[in-house]
């Protein structure tokens, strides 16, 4: 928590820990999609300038905080920081102007595995495949992280697996 505002990661990991491959997600899984759209919508996004990158146009009703170490860096609508902790300041500083209480980090593997340490909150999707790919989220472990809530999801139409959904919070 800083200031008062939680640190929450929110990822979706295959059994094997891949989250990415060659700058994509190796899965169509809408019903997550949605979830994550109806979590996130109206909070502050921070993510790595790879994962940014990505996306097609900017998440709608959702600021984003973009880290990267090219000093030059410009996108229209993003806010453009040089580390993680000035991205989770300029999150936290935005949220209480938003009035939530929540910064979320939306990846990718890079800001994920520097993020861990600092989170509050796992929103993890448990994809039921083990797909090749090269950005990995690491295990975690049962005795840093407590399970609040839990939901299996079947495949729906347009889901290539099913998945189950956790929402971890870390240990006091
Ligand atoms: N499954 C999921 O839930 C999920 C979610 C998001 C993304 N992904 C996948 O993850 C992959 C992208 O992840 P990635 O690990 O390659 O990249 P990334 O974490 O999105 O971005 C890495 C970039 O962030 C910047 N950066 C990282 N740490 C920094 C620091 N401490 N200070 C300043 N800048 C820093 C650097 O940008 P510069 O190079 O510009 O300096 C670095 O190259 C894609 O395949 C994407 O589809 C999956």
């Amino acid at each position: 928590m800083i200031d008062g505002i939680d640190v929450v990661i929110v990822v979706a990991r295959a059994r094997n820990g891949v989250i990415g491959r060659e700058g994509d997600m190796p899965w169509r899984l809408s019903t997550d999609l949605k979830r994550f759209k109806a979590l996130t919508m109206g909070k502050p996004l921070v993510m790595g300038r790879k994962t940014l990158e990505t996306f097609p146009k900017l998440l709608p009703g959702r600021p984003h905080i973009v880290v990267t170490r090219n000093a030059d860096y410009v996108r229209e609508g993003v806010t453009v920081v040089g580390s993680l902790e000035a991205g989770l300041a300029e999150g936290v500083r935005q949220a209480k102007e938003l009035g939530v209480d929540a910064v979320f980090v939306v990846g990718g593997g890079d800001i994920y595995r520097q993020a861990l340490p600092v989170a509050d909150r796992l929103h993890i999707t448990h994809i039921d495949a083990a797909p090749e790919g090269d950005t990995t989220f690491p295990a975690i472990s049962a005795e840093d992280w407590v399970t609040e809530e839990e939901l299996a999801v079947p495949a729906g139409e347009r889901d290539d697996h099913a998945t189950v959904y956790t929402v971890y919070r870390r240990r006091a």
